[in-house]
């Protein structure tokens, strides 16, 4: 007989996602659209929870601010970030049955092209290369027409006028930088400082086909952190320069290999592969926060993008890539150094000034010279050429303007011979304070649904043939699953009470009196509960419970009214299951 074929964890973990209410496709009573998923009650609790320990790691810790911005933004935003510009993606038509496909994909599919090779091709080269390859459409098999760029954001209008285009966001990051001058002044007018906008963005994707890996709506936590570029002091970085990251490094894509270069964070920054001390810093702590959701450091890398393979923001990206069963290495964060181009783009579309002002250490005193022209000589020596000599006058370089008069005693300007009673010279002097400049900002930016969607997978393990979702503890969706042995004799009454008591101490707590207790041990492992905790007939007698270990099964015992300091100090790492009470035979 055949051996059944082994199913990838996508696979699994899709269909448990399903049966348990985790996530599931859209709309599916009218079919479904791809690219849209729905969170169940259990996916929403894990969602939020991995978001709220983002919020711990990246905002609480270092006084960052979050802000909630619109969904929805003018046109004139993404014309000026160049998302208008440059969030276009290339797209084939079949002619026959009108499917459309990204046309890099399929060149990676059917002409085993890489990503690194199709990002940089043209559309006229991947007319060609579709044409050689005689590639067809995956679904009917008939030809492709012209390739052609698609414009990856929703468009819409904004209120009931066709002129005023409005654009669904394709990421939270234009919501800071248009808001930077209050954010600049909420933060008391210093840098550095972060912010950081989790939120729905929308992105038009041509043919999503990867679940949750890749979505037209989707959960996006971007982090801009602005700083001084002048400013070499990274106060945080002394307690991460020795941890060491692992890069596939730009250098090493250029020569076709995939080696990993592991380097300390000092080493990084000493040899110039990583550009700017934040950026490395953000990257150590984006490596804990994978590691702290539940994935090792050796399946975890972080990829440095190639010139034409970055966003048009960026002038250093490295995208963080953690391994999948199907997927194989996929991006979870993107790491890009930014300068100061949004801001100053910004700056330049609407005219506000986005400059802020640092104060010089010392006052720097220096001489102004300008060049003045007195009108009462101008007027009557140039008559109908005054006004333009004027104007020319205002560009004229002082010194040499100067050293011509102390030659020759007079000065030709475009053919106008300039004499020194036309002009004044004044000298003044001038204190400067300080200078005006435009922040720079690197950009951690998480994909939220594929943070969760790594959990899950990370998660899911077998135990004696049976599922159990090992999620790390302070993430598992429901933490407590509270069971009378039986259902009778007053022990659910009692668990009952245990329930409530753990509920009102803000712990979730699932009760559950139905089928076995090994059934329902199995249902909580299966949806990653990481504490079961049991009310017996022993219970009845002295008050306490047993508690169960989703990971080793093992089972303690201690007082219930023990129970909330023990659970708090649980959850929050600062106890072990060990430490919860003495161990019981099982
Ligand atoms: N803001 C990050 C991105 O658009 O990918």
């Amino acid at each position: 007989m055949p051996s059944a074929k082994k199913q990838d964890k996508f696979t699994l973990v899709s269909e448990l996602a399903k049966r348990r209410g985790f996530f599931w496709p859209s709309f599916e009573i009218y079919g479904g659209v791809g690219g849209f998923y729905t969170y169940g009650p259990l996916g929403a609790l894990l969602k939020r929870r991995i978001e709220d320990k983002f919020r711990d790691f990246f905002i609480r810790r270092f006084g960052f601010f979050e802000i909630e911005s619109s969904v929805v933004m003018p046109g004139k935003v993404f014309e000026a970030s160049g998302h208008v510009e440059h969030f276009q993606e290339p797209m084939v038509e079949c002619l026959k049955c009108k499917r459309k496909f990204r046309a890099d994909h399929l060149l990676e599919e059917f002409a085993g092209m890489s990503s690194m090779e199709t990002e940089k091709l043209s559309l006229d080269e991947i007319r060609k290369i579709i044409v050689e390859r005689d590639i067809r459409c995956p679904d009917c098999g008939g030809e492709f027409g012209e390739p052609k760029y698609f414009l990856t954001m929703f468009a819409t209008t904004i209120g009931p006028y066709s002129d005023a285009v409005g654009y669904g966001r394709p990421e939270a990051a234009q919501g800071i930088f248009v808001e930077f001058k209050r954010l600049y002044e909420l933060s008391r007018e210093r840098l550095p400082f972060g912010v950081v906008q989790i939120g729905h963005a929308l992105r038009n994707e041509i043919s999503p086909r990867q679940g949750l890996m890749r979505l037209r709506e989707f959960t996006i936590i971007d982090l801009e952190f602005f700083f001084d570029p002048e400013d070499t002091r990274c106060t945080p970085l002394k307690e991460v320069e020795n941890e060491t990251l692992r890069f596939l490094l730009g250098e090493t894509r250029l020569k076709g290999s995939e080696e990993i270069t592991e380097l300390t964070v000092k080493e990084a920054l000493e040899k110039g592969y990583v550009k700017v001390d934040w950026q490395a810093f953000f990257m150590v702590l984006a490596k804990k926060f994978m590691a702290s959701l539940g994935v090792p450091p050796e399946k975890q890398r972080f990829i440095e993008k190639l010139d034409w393979e970055k966003a048009h923001y960026a002038v250093q990206s490295f995208d963080q890539e953690v391994y999948l069963d199907r997927w194989g290495w996929t991006e979870v964060s993107g790491h890009a150094y930014r300068t100061d181009y949004d801001l100053k783009q910004h700056m330049k579309f609407s005219r506000v000034d986005m400059r802020i002002f640092k104060p010089a250490e010392k006052p720097i005193e220096r001489e102004e010279v300008k060049i003045t022209p007195i009108p009462a000589k101008i007027g009557p020596a140039f008559k109908k050429d005054a006004a333009k000599i004027m104007e020319l006058l205002s560009k004229v370089d002082v010194k040499e303007l100067e050293r011509s008069f102390s030659t020759k005693g007079f000065y030709m300007l475009e053919g106008f011979k300039i004499l020194p009673e036309h002009v004044q010279i004044i000298r003044r002097k001038v204190v400067e304070r300080g200078k005006r400049f435009i922040p720079h900002v690197v950009e951690p930016s998480f994909g939220s649904d594929r943070l969760f969607y790594v959990a899950l997978e990370y998660a899911y393990q077998l135990k004696e043939n049976r599922v159990v979702l090992r999620f790390p503890r302070d993430i598992a969706p429901v933490q407590v699953g509270v069971y009378p042995l039986v259902s009778r004799d007053g022990l659910p009454e009692k668990a009952m009470e245990v329930h409530r008591m753990l509920l009102n101490e803000g712990f979730y707590s699932e009760y559950d009196e139905s089928g076995s207790i090994g059934r329902r041990y199995a249902r909580a492992d299966e949806i990653g509960v990481p504490l079961g905790i049991t009310v017996d007939y022993q219970t009845l007698e002295d008050g306490t419970v047993t508690i169960r270990d989703r990971d080793s099964w093992s089972q303690v015992r201690n007082k219930i009214k023990a129970l909330p300091e023990l659970l708090h100090g649980y959850f929050r790492y600062k106890l072990d299951f060990e430490d919860l009470g003495e161990p019981v035979e099982t």
